[in-house]
């Protein structure tokens, strides 16, 4: 894959993050909030998706991928996975136009088959729709889960390599992984303020920037998201380098820099 693996080699990095992961976290609580049922809060939610979409456009991000269903989440009782499936249903029969119009591309991660043929094809027909446009790439993970991806993508890399028993690289991994036409986020968001990673993207969060606000999903707003930008900003990446390093870095022009990391 043309993206630069976080631990095989530095990436670039910039003042807005390139690729921005969400746990969209705190419908239920939100609800409860206000003495409705869960479910309301999920609505809500739909609301700050179609928002924050719109000012990750703005702001030059150009993949944002929203936790919407994990693996785990089928544990909820059925009523509430249900409108869940409900809402994802409804969101794919009434925002596709609407995301191809915005010069969107839009890509479902996780395993499908649960959820039936109805939304399935749905998925294959938005994603076909919209493959070539790079306004900003939509991924959407459902049924997702961080072990889930992978244990498929180890079990596709041992196929593609038949006869190798062992000393598998991280470039023979990558490429199966279910996210591989991105880069590795470079911004985390968890809203609703519990810190943990709920079996999300095991793999890419390596050296992600981790942000955990208290702030429900259905009230995260723009605003929100520019003081989670701002921070990002105050951050120093260093992938393993000390801060002299990366002060030194800025003084010598890029064209040099290709070899720095074979010096003594
Ligand atoms: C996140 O909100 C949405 C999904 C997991 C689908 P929650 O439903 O987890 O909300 P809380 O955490 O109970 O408030
Ligand atoms: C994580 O939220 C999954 C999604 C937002 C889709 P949960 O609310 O399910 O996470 P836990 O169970 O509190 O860790
Ligand atoms: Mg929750």
């Amino acid at each position: 894959m043309a993206h630069i693996s976080s631990t095989t080699a530095i990436p670039e990095t910039r003042n807005v993050p390139r690729h921005l992961a969400i746990i969209m976290d705190g419908n239920g609580r939100w609800a409860k909030r206000r003495l409705l049922p869960r479910v309301a809060g999920h609505r809500r939610g739909v609301e700050s998706v179609r928002e924050i979409t719109r000012a990750c456009i703005k702001r030059g991000i150009e993949y944002l991928t929203l936790f919407a269903f994990s693996s785990e989440n089928w544990r909820r009782p059925a009523d509430e996975v249900s409108v869940l499936r409900q809402l994802f249903l409804a969101a794919l029969e009434q925002e596709v136009e609407k995301i191809h119009a915005n010069g969107i591309r839009l890509k479902v991660i996780g395993d499908l088959t649960p959820f039936g043929e109805r939304i399935m094809d749905l998925i294959a027909n938005g994603e076909a729709l919209t493959a070539n446009n790079r306004r900003l790439t939509l991924t959407i993970a459902a049924n997702y889960g961080g072990r889930w991806d992978l244990i498929q993508a180890i079990g596709k890399m041992v196929r593609d390599n038949p006869g190798q028993l062992g000393q598998f690289t991280e470039e023979q991994l990558s490429p199966h992984l279910a996210m591989n036409y991105a880069p590795e986020p470079d911004l985390f968001i968890r809203t609703g303020g519990e810190q943990r990673i709920s079996n999300f993207l095991l793999w890419q969060l390596a050296y992600t920037e981790l942000y955990f606000t208290p702030t429900l999903w259905p009230d995260f707003d723009a605003a929100a998201l520019d003081s989670a930008i701002v921070w990002y900003h105050e951050r120093e990446r260093r992938f393993g380098r000390t801060s002299e390093q990366l002060a030194e870095a800025e003084r010598i022009p890029e064209a040099l820099q290709d070899g720095a990391h074979k010096l003594p």
